[in-house]
């Protein structure tokens, strides 16, 4: 079964071909970063028409780099919610149009699940066991959830406020990187400068399953403003110090959840959990949650699944067993719990 996952649920266009729910045939991801770097984030307008600039090449080298002909694809799986609207038209658009072109059954995806199916594309590494724990933490998602079966979804907690990748981009906003600002909070995070007075709050560390951020968020704000008045100059000048304040945000950060993943598995009872979104790609987060959840086997794809692209698409897109009509619309906030469990295969 081969399968055509298109993905633009933000800034990334992406499409992939995918064999049998696993086996990677190509993954092509046009990402906009340098275009939204700019404006220090994503502008939603923007986002669309890179969209629409980027899509058909994207489609041409997808299928090109698979040696895959579209006459070959058996199914087509679109990110249909949640996501920025504009954005998710564009693929949906064209989602459509090549299965009323070609005949071709057309699957609308949960962006959310898509990135829990990330995992599947591990295959060498990976037997699912259910229950499952999945965490997804992403630049506008921070969900703990139950995966009981295919398609069987209970959120156990989630963000109260901001989610950890948005929180990550304005902790580097603050530092003076760039956007995305994950990755550049892990590159320059460093403990080489030696100051004791940069510890971070741990928000919501010992209580429950729910996350939030914005506090986090606020507390490193001020500090970077006291440090910097404390220094007589702005601390963004500083690379030894801008490591360090990187540094602190990361380990408190990469604490809370480390620590609220390894409670959702004690108290579920999980059998394995799952981390999926662009903050799984994190270095310091995969090695603090191997460290520390030792009770169930924890499947964490390679950074360049953890982050958007059409094979996530793809590999959930199998294990459906329905069809979306053409008249398949965007929900650009559409939860996990919305899936209809009875449509699985
Ligand atoms: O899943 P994703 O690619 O897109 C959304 O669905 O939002 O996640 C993007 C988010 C951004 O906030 C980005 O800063 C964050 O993931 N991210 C990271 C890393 N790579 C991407 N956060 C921490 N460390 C990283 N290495
Ligand atoms: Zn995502």
């Amino acid at each position: 079964m081969i399968i055509l996952g298109i993905e633009t649920s933000c800034d990334e266009t992406a499409i992939s071909v995918v064999e049998n729910g696993s086996n990677l045939l190509s993954n092509v991801i046009r990402s906009q970063v340098e275009i939204h770097a700019q404006h220090g984030g994503i502008v939603p307008e923007i986002a669309s028409r890179a969209h629409v600039a980027a899509i058909i090449p994207a489609l041409q080298q997808s299928l090109n780099n698979a040696n895959v002909k579209i006459e070959e694809v058996d199914k087509i799986g679109v990110t249909f919610g949640p996501g920025l609207a504009g954005s998710l038209l564009v693929g949906v658009n064209l989602a459509k149009t090549l299965a009323y072109i070609y005949k071709k059954p057309l699957l609308g995806i949960n962006h959310i699940e898509a990135h829990i199916y990330s995992s599947w594309l591990e295959k060498d590494n990976f037997s699912p066991k259910f229950p499952l724990i999945c965490m997804v933490a992403s630049g506008g998602h921070t969900e703990l959830i139950l995966m009981k079966n295919h398609g069987e979804y209970q959120i156990l907690g989630q963000t109260k406020d901001d989610a950890a990748g948005e929180a990550f981009d304005k902790a580097a906003r603050v530092l003076g990187l760039s956007y995305p600002g994950g990755p550049e909070i892990q590159k320059h995070a460093s403990d080489e400068l030696d100051v004791s007075d940069l510890g971070m709050p741990r928000p919501l560390l010992r209580e429950g399953l729910d996350f939030s951020f914005s506090g986090l968020k606020t507390a490193f704000l001020n500090k970077a403003r006291s440090k910097s008045a404390e220094i007589g100059f702005d601390l963004t000048q500083d690379p030894q110090l801008v490591s360090r304040m990187a540094w602190e945000f990361q380990e408190a950060i990469t604490e809370v959840l480390a620590t609220k993943i390894e409670r959702a598995v004690n108290l579920s009872g999980a059998k394995m959990a799952i981390v999926g979104g662009g903050v799984a790609a994190n270095a310091r987060l995969r090695q603090r949650i191997e460290d520390q959840i030792k009770q169930v086997p924890v499947v964490i794809p390679r950074p360049g699944l953890c982050i958007d692209n059409g094979a996530m698409i793809a590999a959930c897109a199998y294990f459906k067993g329905y069809e979306h009509n053409i008249e398949l619309d965007v929900n650009p906030g559409l939860s996990i719990e919305d899936n209809p469990i009875s449509n699985y295969l």
